[in-house]
Order: structure tokens, then C-alpha cells, then sequence
């Protein structure tokens, strides 16, 4: 089914096929837009209150205008709601409202809200279908595509969650107006990692366009948004439930950038965007030390990141610590890690049992800032 001035992006998966459909300012009609999606008239719209404060109102008339019963659930913003108790909590709430097998669950907000409502819907009676309307900039190119669900626990993030594919997936890059520029620049992080993990000419493109990418015109916008959903779809068409190493490439930068982020979270914040900037960034240095690609990339990457405004180093955190992050990561074997490298731009490859010692001089000699005096 096509839409009116919005791009549809299939993902043919086989058993659990679904389009994205990517436009700007549609979602004053994305409750006629979902009916061909919904076997109930029974929605369950699950939000966070900064989004639900924004955006809830108009999407519950346009469900309403379209012959929907709508129960929206507001969860507190932030990923402290990403947890088994705040799972529980709505699971029982929908529960008690009267939730059946053709009952549809709806995500509108950031991949907070989306991996929390996607994790649910998976559980609820079992299974029942569930529809993305992504608000970041990160959810609307990475995390609501795919269908990994999931809540955090005290070991890590994302160690509990499910695989549970949306019915549809609405894009509207016009509600990307209102996020923090802290957000978009996060999430830009994941944008860029596409074009140099996986796609040399997304990545030239990007070289050319991020600027405008970043404050947000809306052409430039949704083609990078369309192109990052593209990439993904066809890498999880590949590798549904990352068996083959295929979708693991989607986590370039992620190794430290994961490390970064769970040691930092102890000292101050730093969003997962910007740790995955910093990851994909030493991960190129990483891959030059290793004689994987041309010695000049890294420093070309670097850059580009610095130029875009995006991190390449971190700030007083002790090398020592992130290696320990970095062995309690659910990717790693043993007493050797696992990496996502590049080849070259677009071209990034699984290699297992690396070095810790090459991991390490890279984080003392690129990571740290040039005054940082935290030890090793
Ligand atoms: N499932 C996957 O494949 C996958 C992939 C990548 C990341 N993730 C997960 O995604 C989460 C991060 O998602 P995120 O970066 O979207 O964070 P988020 O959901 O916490 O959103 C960031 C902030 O922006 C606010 N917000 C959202 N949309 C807004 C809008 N349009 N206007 C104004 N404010 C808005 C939110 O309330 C929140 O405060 C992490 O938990 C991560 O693990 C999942």
C-alpha cells in the first residue's frame, strides 16, 4: 500500500514482512494510515511524557478520527524506563483494560519507548502487533527497524529482550524540530556509522550533505533517513537474528562505544550516540594498527567527525576501566574481544580474538584527550 507524498521502504523478511513508510508532517492522518495494519479497533499507545506532552494529542484524534479506542500509557522520558519493573507495570495495565490477540500496540517516541512497547508487545498473550512511530532521529534510522525489543537489568543493557518485528513503521522527520540538537547530533552518530561500515557511497554522500542533515532540511533529511532504513532493511533481510556476522556490522563503533558509555554513566552522562562517535572513530584507528585498511583512513575519519561536530575522544575515564566494560560486553569471547573493523570506507568486517594490548594502546594514544591524566 502506497501513501501520498511518503517514501515506502519494504522490508521483505519472510515470514514477517513490513513497510516503513517515511514523509513529513503526516501524522494528523496516521490513524487512516493504520487501519490496513490493525486487526482491532483496540490501540495501546505507549509514550514517554515529553513526547506524549508533544505529540500524543494529535495522534490520538487522528486514531480516534479513524475509528480507533485508544488507551495511551505514558511512561516516564529517559532509558531508567527501559526495566523489567516498568515492563510489568504496563503489561498489568493493558491487562486489566482488556487486551486481546487482535489488540495492536503502538510506540510513538525514541528507541527508549520503542525497544520498552516492542518488548511488551512480544509478551502480551504472547504476541500481539505492534506499530512504530519513531521520534528520534536514532529510532527513525536504527532502532525501529529490525524488531529487537528489549529492557535493561543491573548486569547490562539490552542483555533481556526478544526479536518481535512491527506491523508498519511511521517516519515523520518533521517531530526531528523538536528534539534537544544534542539528540540529533547523537543519533547522527548511528547515521554516519552506516555509511562507513557498510556503504562507501551513503558515506560520500554524507561528506557532501551532513550539514544540511543536521539542521534538519527536510529533503536532505528524509534521503538520509530512507538511506539508513534501506541499509539496514537489507542487512536484516540478510541476518533476521544476527547469525551470520552480517548484522553485527551494524554495530561498528559499538565495542567501546558501549565501554565509554557504561563507564561514563558512573561519572556524568554522555548519550549513546556520542559514545558510538568516539567507538567508531578508535575502531578505525584499531583497524589501521592492525593492517586491516590504508594507514591514512583513520585520521581522514577523525576529521570528518570533528568537522560534523561529532566526539573522537573521551574525557578522564580510566583506560583500565573501559577494558573491563569492555570484557563484560555480552560481544565478547574469553579473554579476547571482538570487533566490528573497516577494510575500508563501507567496508566494515567481524574479526574475532583481537589483542586486548592493541585495544589498549589505541585508547591511550587516540582516545584520550591530549590533558587527560586519568591512569591507566
Ligand atoms: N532496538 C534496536 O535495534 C536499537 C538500536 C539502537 C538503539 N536502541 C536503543 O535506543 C535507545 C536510545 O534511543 P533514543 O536515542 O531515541 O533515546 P530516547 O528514546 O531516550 O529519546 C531521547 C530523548 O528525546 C526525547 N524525545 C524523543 N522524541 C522527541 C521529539 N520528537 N521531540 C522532543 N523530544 C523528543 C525523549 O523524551 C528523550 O528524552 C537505547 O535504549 C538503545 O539501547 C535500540
Amino acid at each position: 500500500m502506497d501513501f501520498d507524498g511518503l517514501v515506502r521502504v519494504d522490508v521483505g523478511l519472510k515470514e514477517h514482512g513490513y513497510p516503513i513508510y517515511i514523509g513529513t508532517d503526516f501524522l494528523t492522518r496516521v490513524g487512516e494510515m493504520m487501519k490496513p495494519f490493525a486487526r482491532s479497533s483496540k490501540v495501546f499507545v505507549i509514550t514517554d511524557n515529553l513526547v506524549g506532552a508533544l505529540y500524543l494529542p494529535m495522534v490520538k484524534t487522528s486514531l480516534e478520527q479513524a475509528g480507533f479506542t485508544v488507551f495511551d500509557l505514558v511512561v516516564p522520558q529517559g532509558e531508567a524506563s527501559k526495566s523489567f519493573d516498568r515492563a510489568k507495570e504496563l503489561l498489568e495495565r493493558v491487562l486489566k483494560t482488556g487486551c486481546d490477540r487482535q489488540s495492536v500496540v503502538v510506540a510513538l517516541g525514541g528507541g527508549v519507548v520503542g525497544d520498552l512497547a516492542g518488548f511488551c508487545a512480544s509478551l502480551l498473550l504472547r504476541g500481539v502487533d505492534f506499530i512504530q512511530i519513531p521520534t528520534t532521529l536514532l529510532a527513525q534510522t536504527d532502532s525501529s527497524v529490525g524488531g529487537k525489543t528489549a529492557v535493561n537489568t543491573a548486569v547490562g543493557k539490552n542483555l533481556v529482550g526478544t526479536f518481535h518485528q512491527p506491523k508498519a513503521v511511521f517516519i515523520d522527520v518533521s517531530t526531528l524540530k523538536t528534539l534537544d540538537p544534542q539528540q540529533i547530533l547523537a543519533g547522527f552518530a548511528e547515521v554516519v556509522k552506516y555509511g562507513l561500515a557498510l556503504n562507501a557511497d551513503f558515506w560520500n554522500w554524507l561528506v557532501d550533505n551532513g550539514e544540511s542533515v543536521l539542521v534538519l532540511d527536510d529533503t536532505v533529511l528524509s534521503y538520509a533517513v530512507e538511506q539508513c532504513c534501506r541499509i539496514k532493511t537489507a542487512v536484516v533481510e540478510a541476518d533476521e537474528f544476527e547469525e551470520t556476522g552480517l548484522r553485527a556490522l551494524l554495530n561498528y563503533g559499538h565495542t567501546i562505544g558501549h565501554a565509554i558509555e557504561s563507564v561514563s554513566g558512573l561519572r556524568g552522562s554522555i548519550l549513546h550516540g556520542e559514545a558510538v562517535a568516539i567507538g567508531s572513530v578508535l575502531a578505525a584507528y584499531l583497524s589501521a594498527d592492525l593492517g586491516l585498511c590504508d594507514a591514512g583512513l583513520p585520521d581522514a575519519v577523525a576529521q570528518q567527525y570533528e568537522k560534523w561536530g561529532l566526539p573522537t575522544r573521551f574525557d578522564a575515564l580510566k583506560v583500565s576501566e573501559l577494558m573491563t566494560a569492555m570484557h563484560r560486553d555480552k560481544k565478547t569471547t574469553g579473554s579476547h574481544l571482538n570487533f566490528v573493523l573497516l577494510e575500508g570506507i563501507g567496508s566494515g568486517v567481524l574479526v574475532h580474538d583481537i589483542e586486548p594490548n592493541a585495544v589498549i594502546k589505541v585508547l591511550n594514544e587516540k582516545g584520550r584527550k591530549k590533558n587527560d591524566f586519568s591512569y591507566y
